[in-house]
């Protein structure tokens, strides 16, 4: 059942990260969780922005979510895409689905379409907040509610660490929050078109991503002390 004192503890680390630590800036994959922080800090009127990370690949359905948000909510979310070159060089050089071949070809893809991105989002502020859920896979069982981010020198909150798969639905069936067509298609995580798929009942949340590889390397770069998953 849902949990009133975990949204209450909820709206209080968004407000600390907000009034605390500003400015302040919500990562936004467009993923269930991100979108029940997106509904609080608009329905509680809380000064974090948002922003998402555009890779380029992401799949139509998080694009057509994307487009709703902006429609649906008065805040507006900021896009960050790669750079050309880096996107030029790396096909050039690997083709277009050169991530498929190796953990290496993989990160690096991940690294200029995700993590370069992240830093210019980040640059200037001085708390950042993610949808991060210990619930998600053994790799993320540990993730404080708020902890120093040294890779990108600022604070970073995950207000919904706590928070059980059952909270997450709940909160999004009661606030009739918009969310990505995908997750009833059995894609309870999703990343980029190529790298994600459904997963069947009872695999760990994050089984449908970078599913070739070992779940050690399950992470993109973007946290970096998540670790390995089961
Ligand atoms: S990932 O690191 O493997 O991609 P996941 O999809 O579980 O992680 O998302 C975890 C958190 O990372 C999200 O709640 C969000 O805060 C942030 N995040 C992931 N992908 C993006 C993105 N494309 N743009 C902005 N934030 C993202
Ligand atoms: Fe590239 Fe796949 Fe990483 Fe997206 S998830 S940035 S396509 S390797």
């Amino acid at each position: 059942m849902f949990m009133a004192s975990n949204l209450q503890q909820t709206v209080a680390l968004l407000r600390e990260a907000g009034t605390g630590f500003a400015p302040s800036v919500l990562a936004s994959s467009l993923g269930v969780e991100d979108m029940v922080l997106l509904d609080l800090i608009a329905r509680e009127n809380i000064p974090v922005g948002v922003f998402t990370l555009d890779t380029g690949r992401l799949p139509q359905e998080t694009y057509d979510l994307l487009q709703l948000a902006r429609a649906r909510y008065r805040i507006p979310v900021a896009i960050y895409a790669p750079e050309n070159g880096d996107v030029e060089n790396y096909t050039a050089a690997h083709g277009p689905n050169g991530f498929y071949e190796s953990v290496a070809l993989r990160q690096e893809c991940c690294g200029f379409r995700k993590v370069k991105p992240l830093k210019r989002a980040l640059a200037g502020k001085r708390s950042w907040v993610t949808g991060l859920r210990r619930a998600q896979s053994a790799g993320r069982a540990e993730v404080p509610f708020k902890e120093w981010d040294a890779a990108n020198n600022l604070h970073k909150f995950s207000p919904l660490a706590e928070w059980s798969d059952q909270d997450v639905w709940d909160y999004i069936r009661d606030h009739d929050v918009p969310v990505n067509a995908l997750h009833a298609k059995g894609y309870p995580s999703i990343g980029c078109a190529p790298c994600s798929r459904a997963i069947a009942p009872g695999e760990d949340i994050r089984a449908g991503r970078w599913w070739w590889e070992n779940p050690e390397f399950s992470e993109c770069g973007l946290h970096p002390h998540a670790k390995a998953a089961s």
